[in-house]
């Protein structure tokens, strides 16, 4: 019988799903290639330019990155199990997420990064990425291991956000 996935729900920053670290995927069955396929739509619909399965509380190690973010044409892209295999140089990127709504800030991470995983259909597959694809891919990579960006800025900064955001919950702007 078919399984239907409902409709994908964005978590945003403080739920717990994006503090746990995803565990690794280890059938490559029918289920994730509906996951797979909602996470795309998701993504393209947010419009964000990657997602990561514990921002739609999916705690498998699955990201979804359109391979030449800023471009006109989609260019969807899969990776389960990714792993950064190697990096280099450094470059400041004034990021954002899905999850983070209405913040961005600069982050500090490597300019170009190897990465391994599989494809969809379990194929492995190695990437070379810089610049934005490979802020995107670490910034992706690191929502796996529970990690946010704004774990990465300076406590002063993430402090300020956190002002900033019980302010706006309480309808106060
Ligand atoms: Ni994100």
């Amino acid at each position: 019988m078919e399984r239907e996935i409902p409709d994908m729900k964005i978590y945003t920053y403080p739920d717990a799903v994006l503090k746990t670290t995803a565990e690794p995927i280890k059938n490559i069955d029918e289920d994730l290639q509906k996951i797979i396929d909602q996470m795309f739509k998701t993504m393209y619909l947010a419009p964000g330019i990657g997602l990561a399965a514990n921002q739609v509380g999916i705690l498998r190690r699955v990201i979804v990155f359109d391979g030449s973010p800023g471009e006109e044409e989609p260019f969807p892209h899969v990776l389960i199990n990714p792993e950064i295999v190697a990096g280099e140089g450094s470059i400041k990127w004034d990021e954002a997420c899905l999850s983070v709504p209405d913040y961005t800030a600069d982050v500090v991470r490597k300019s170009r990064v190897q990465v391994k995983g599989l494809d969809r259909h379990g194929n492995p597959l190695d990437l070379e990425a810089e610049d934005l694809l490979a802020v995107c891919l670490q910034h992706e990579i690191d929502h796996l291991d529970g990690i946010l960006f704004v774990d990465r800025i300076s406590s002063l900064k993430r402090a300020l956000y956190k002002k900033k955001l019980k302010k706006k919950n309480k309808g106060d702007h």
